[in-house]
Parts: structure tokens; C-alpha cells; sequence
């Protein structure tokens, strides 16, 4: 039987010039190298600079995925662009994107599910190209998190970071079994009894500013693992397949306790994880694009892996991606 498959063509991402050290953040806020590294894993992240907006690291991003694929921005006829820090209120930050690939045709809109937005932008773009109303996408993770941040807050400043990644999507026929390349299968949660566990304290309709971001951290640890956990075996079932059969598992990157905790109660070999949160910090829905595009510029990620990847956050909302690369 043809079924059409979403297959990634390639990857690209961009990470602002500026490179924010733990050692730096000790100098303004009450923390250390030591706390920070223990606790997260993270040494450093990258800061937009002034003027530098979410669409710009998307723009670099979208335009390294389309030279590493190979292929015309003119073939693309859908943009999704996962964001929470977008440049402005509206209009959405991938229309800035298609307007400056000179795409005027296909559709082009953001999606909102913060640190999982990239989960949720790739389910959407396949089943967009399964259905067949478009036929090459590209997906986007991007983030200006360093602007929602409260620079006093020792609890989240040191966490995040800014940055983009982006893949191609192509729809092709294929016959529809597991050996063959592209997605096989997305699995979307969220659960709304969480939502103020992390959360930004602003918005257009409630203050007409756009806040700061707020988390009980401990909260947000508490639940991942399992979560993360619950929807990956979720991906492994209705694929028929292991741990074992999995080539590179490249989970969000939030915290290394997380991601080393979620491997270890899956059973996924420590050598199989795309670990980037050291240098990367926690990039939101850009951090799984990024890590691809690490994993494949330096030659682990090869065509035919089988890649499991996984993110959970604000909401909650959570999700895993099975894919042949
Ligand atoms: O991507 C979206 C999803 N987000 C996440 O997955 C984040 C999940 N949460 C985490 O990664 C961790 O909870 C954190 C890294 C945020 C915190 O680690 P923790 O081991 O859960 O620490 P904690 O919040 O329980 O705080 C332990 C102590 C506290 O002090 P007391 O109350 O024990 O005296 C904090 O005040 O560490 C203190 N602390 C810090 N100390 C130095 C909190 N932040 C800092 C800091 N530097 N930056």
C-alpha cells in the first residue's frame, strides 16, 4: 500500500555571536559555575543581540536548513514556526520568515506550545503533508528567551538561552513500513491543571505587557521524567520497536538530570543521547532543531538512524517524534 511519508531533506540552525558564561552570571546574581553545572548541566548559552529578533535567528536557521537540503525556498509551500517569544503580538513571526525567503505562495503560521512547540510544529506540518494539502514544509524551532527573562531571578535566569533550528519536510510516497525514511509516528500531550508551574506573568490580554517568565522548578523536575517517560513508551508501541532499536535520542534540552534520568528509566544507552544543553542551555522549542543539526553537521546523525526525539514544558504540554533520518 503507497502511503505519503514526511521525510527530512535537512537540517540547519543558528546560535546568536554573543556566548553568556555561568561565570558571568555569578557576577550578577547570587549563583555559581559549580551549582549551575551540577544541577543542569549547563556552562553557557547565547544571547540575541539588540536588534537581533526571533525571526532573525529563524531567517539563518530556515536558510542553512534549505542549503543543506539542498533545495529552492520557491518549493516550499508551508511554514511552521514553533515560538514563544515571537517578535511581535502578531503578525506571526513565520510570515517575516516566508517574506524574507520571498515565498508568496502556501501557508506560513506560528504555534504556541512552548518548550514542546517543536514536537507539536513537526506533528502538524506531517499531518499537513500526509493529508496532501502541502508538499515540502519547513519546520522551525526558534527563541528570543534571554527578553521574557527576569535578570534577577537566580531560579530561571541561568537557564535558558537564545537560538533556531530548522528541517525540511517532504512529502513522498512510500509503502509505509517502519525500515523506510521519515516520520512514523507523533504523540501530543497536555495537561492544563499545571499551567502555573511555569508561565510568563504577561500578555496582551491580561496586562498588556509581556511579562517575565515564572517556574517552580522543583514542580516542573518533579513531573518530566515521567512524563517524558509515559509518551516515548506511548511511540515505542505503536511502532513496535525498543530502546534498543533506537539510534540517537535527542530529547529538549532543559536540565541533563532530566534527559539522563528519562534514558536510564527507558533504558537507551548514554551513548545514544545528543546531549547540547552544556553549551546551548535550554532554548525552548528551538533546542531539538538545534541538537539535530549539531548531531548532523558533526556525522552521527546519518541517513537511515532511527531518531526518538522528546519534550516537555509550559502547560504542561508534552510529546515524543519517532523518525527515520
Ligand atoms: O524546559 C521546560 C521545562 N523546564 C524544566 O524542565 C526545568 C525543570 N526544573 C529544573 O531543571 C530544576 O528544578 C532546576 C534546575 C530549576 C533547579 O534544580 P533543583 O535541584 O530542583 O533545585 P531547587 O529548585 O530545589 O533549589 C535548591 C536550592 C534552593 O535553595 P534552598 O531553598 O535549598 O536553600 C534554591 O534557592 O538551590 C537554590 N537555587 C540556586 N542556588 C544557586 C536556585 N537557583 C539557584 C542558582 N544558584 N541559580
Amino acid at each position: 500500500m503507497t502511503a505519503i511519508r514526511s521525510v527530512v531533506l535537512g537540517c540547519g540552525s543558528y546560535l546568536p555571536e554573543r556566548i553568556l558564561t555561568n561565570a558571568e552570571l555569578a557576577a550578577k546574581v547570587a549563583t555559581s559555575d559549580e551549582w549551575i553545572v551540577q544541577r543542569t548541566g549547563i556552562r553557557e548559552r547565547h544571547i540575541a543581540a539588540q536588534g537581533e529578533f526571533t525571526s532573525h535567528l529563524a531567517i539563518k536557521a530556515a536558510r542553512a536548513a534549505l542549503a543543506h537540503a539542498g533545495v529552492d525556498a520557491q518549493s516550499i509551500d508551508l511554514i511552521v514556526l514553533a515560538t514563544s517569544t515571537p517578535d511581535n503580538t502578531f503578525p506571526a513571526t513565520a510570515v517575516s520568515v516566508q517574506n524574507a525567503l520571498d515565498i508568496h505562495h502556501g501557508a506560513a503560521f506560528d504555534l504556541q506550545a512552548v518548550c514542546t512547540g517543536f514536537i507539536y510544529a513537526l506533528a502538524s506540518a506531517d499531518n499537513f503533508l500526509r493529508s496532501g494539502a502541502f508538499k515540502r514544509a519547513l519546520v522551525i524551532g526558534a527563541e528570543t528567551f534571554s527578553r521574557i527573562l527576569d535578570w534577577n531571578d537566580r531560579g530561571t535566569c541561568v537557564l535558558f538561552g537564545d537560538g533556531a533550528g530548522a528541517i525540511v519536510l517532504d512529502a513522498q510516497p512510500q509503502s509505509g513500513t517502519t525500515p523506510e525514511r521519515g516520520v512514523l509516528s507523533t504523540h501530543l500531550r497536555s495537561d492544563g491543571r499545571h499551567k502555573s508551574k511555569l508561565y510568563v506573568d504577561g500578555g496582551p490580554s491580561s496586562s498588556q505587557t509581556v511579562g517575565h517568565l515564572r517556574m517552580e522548578g522543583r514542580e516542573v523536575f518533579k513531573h518530566a521524567v515521567g512524563m517524558i517517560t509515559d509518551v516515548i513508551v506511548d511511540a515505542f508501541k505503536a511502532n513496535g520497536i525498543t530502546a534498543d532499536d533506537i539510534d540517537w535520542f535527542e530529547p529538549h534540552q532543559a536540565n541533563k538530570r532530566i534527559i539522563d534520568a528519562s534514558a536510564h528509566k527507558l533504558h537507551i544507552a548514554p551513548q545514544k543521547v545528543v546531549l547540547t544543553v552544556d553549551r546551548h542551555g535550554n532554548t525552548s522549542a528551538a533546542s531539538i532543531p538545534l541538537a539535530l543539526a549539531v548531531a548532523s553537521a558533526d556525522g552521527r546523525l546519518k541517513k537511515g538512524d532511527l531518531v526518538l526525539l522528546e519534550a516537555m514544558g509550559g502547560g504542561f504540554t508534552w510529546g515524543s517524534a519517532l523518525l527515520r533520518w
